[in-house]
């Protein structure tokens, strides 16, 4: 990639020391990876944030309205924010109030800032939720806060629940089911990622990525299939009958574009959400005479996520604005949106899929950015001049 200028090894290392319970991994892409070399991220939550739940969590908290701001040069972290949503911020029009009523949604990763918004919209839209985290705190207070777009929701928020432990989750979702009555749909979402090469990790480093990715999903999906298979019975479609009381048996894994087309410092992600996407398939295709349909979504650049913070400077996110044909990062609403189609009556047929939601991102990631840079040079409406072989067309 020509254009690619890595950032120095110390900012490397300062957005890798952030310690934070798992959430999954938007896809930065190639483009996000072009990097301008500004030496200082932004945010350097340099504690051990298992033992800081709550300033955490503030933050979080800001990464909602930070989204503006961050598409922009602006600060990404702000003051603290901790009343309600504006329902536009996480879920488009579109959709009917109640389409999950009585439904549970089971949701890794549900802390962070992608995930939060998934199950903030199924909330919205009648389901009650158990979201998954490592950090007590944060996981607590961000199920509070989701159970406040709607009025009635019931959310539990299980901290000290690492994806690596298959005990733990078959505790968990057993713990779901008995206090919420069922799971009808899960988002496997917890993820792990950091910045540096492949000969810049050592062999547990990659194992913390793949048993937090590849393993994790996993587990997550083995804990709640047998509750998946039930509710795929209960509420079977047909895609004709109107159904009655609405979908179930369904699951999203959070994965990425990162290895559609390679990324460097990012190998390890990589080679983990290949092996999520193969392990929806397969689910797909295993567990669909049941009922079940599994899909991936892959979300591209999204503003004012914990993973833009972590995985990208200033300037690079600037710059990685430019190579998105959308020509901006998405928004969290984007990705909640998918996870609505997927679980709802919309999505009846698709199985075995991944709906990338990246504004384009991952198809401009061979974009030579030099000479003919995109996308001023389309827009300038100018032909290619200066390399071998051009000849002007009759039009
Ligand atoms: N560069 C190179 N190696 C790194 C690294 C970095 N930036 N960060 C962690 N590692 C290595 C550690 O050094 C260790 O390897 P070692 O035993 O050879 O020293 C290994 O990875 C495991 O690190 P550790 O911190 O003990 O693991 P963990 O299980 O607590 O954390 C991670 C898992 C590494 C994935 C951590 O980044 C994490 O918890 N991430 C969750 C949140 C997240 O990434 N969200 C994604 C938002 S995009």
């Amino acid at each position: 990639m020509q254009s690619l200028r890595l950032l120095p090894q110390r900012a490397v290392t300062a957005v890798g020391s952030v310690r934070v319970s798992a959430s999954p991994v938007p896809s930065l892409g190639p483009a996000s990876l072009r990097y301008s070399g500004a030496a200082t991220p932004r945010l350097i939550v340099s504690n051990d944030l298992r033992s800081h739940g709550s300033s955490f969590f503030h933050t979080v908290s800001t990464l909602r309205q930070s989204s503006e701001t961050e598409q922009t040069a602006g600060p990404l972290w702000k003051t603290p924010r901790t009343m309600p949503m504006d329902k536009y911020e996480y879920l488009s029009d579109v959709w009917r109030d109640g389409i999950f009523d009585n439904k549970v949604v089971f949701c890794t990763g549900g802390a962070g800032s992608i995930c939060s918004a998934q199950v903030r919209a199924m909330v919205h839209l009648g389901a009650n939720a158990c979201i998954i985290g490592r950090n007590v705190e944060k996981t607590e207070n961000m199920a509070k806060d989701i159970a406040t777009a709607r009025k009635g929701a019931r959310v539990l928020g299980l901290g000290a629940v690492d994806v690596r432990k298959p005990e733990a989750l078959a505790a968990a979702a057993e713990r779901c089911a008995k206090e919420l009555g069922s799971i009808d749909f899960v988002i496997a979402g917890a993820a792990g990622n950091f910045l540096a090469t492949m000969d810049q990790i050592s062999s547990n480093a990659l194992k913390s990525v793949m048993e937090i990715d590849v393993l994790g999903s996993y587990n997550t999906l083995k804990a709640t299939l047998p509750y998946l298979v039930e509710s795929a019975e209960k509420y079977k479609v047909d895609g004709k009958t109107r159904p009655k009381a609405g979908t179930g048996g369904r699951i999203i894994f959070v994965s990425a574009t990162l290895h559609y087309a390679g990324t460097p410092l990012q190998s390890h992600v990589s080679i983990a959400k290949a092996g999520v996407d193969a392990m929806s398939v397969s689910v797909a295709i295993e567990q669909g005479p049941k009922g079940i349909t599994s899909n991936v979504i892959a979300p591209g650049p999204i503003a004012g996520t914990e993973g833009m913070a972590r995985l990208s400077t200033d300037d690079s996110r600037r710059e990685t604005r430019r190579q998105i044909p959308a020509q901006r990062m998405g928004y969290v609403k984007e990705i909640a949106d998918a996870t609505i189609y997927l679980f709802s009556d919309a999505g009846n047929f698709v199985n075995g899929e991944t709906i990338v939601v990246d504004g384009g991102a991952w198809h401009t990631s061979s974009i030579d950015s030099g000479a003919f840079k995109y996308p001023d040079f389309l827009l300038s409406g100018e032909t290619v001049t200066g390399v071998a072989g051009m000849k002007k067309s009759k039009l």
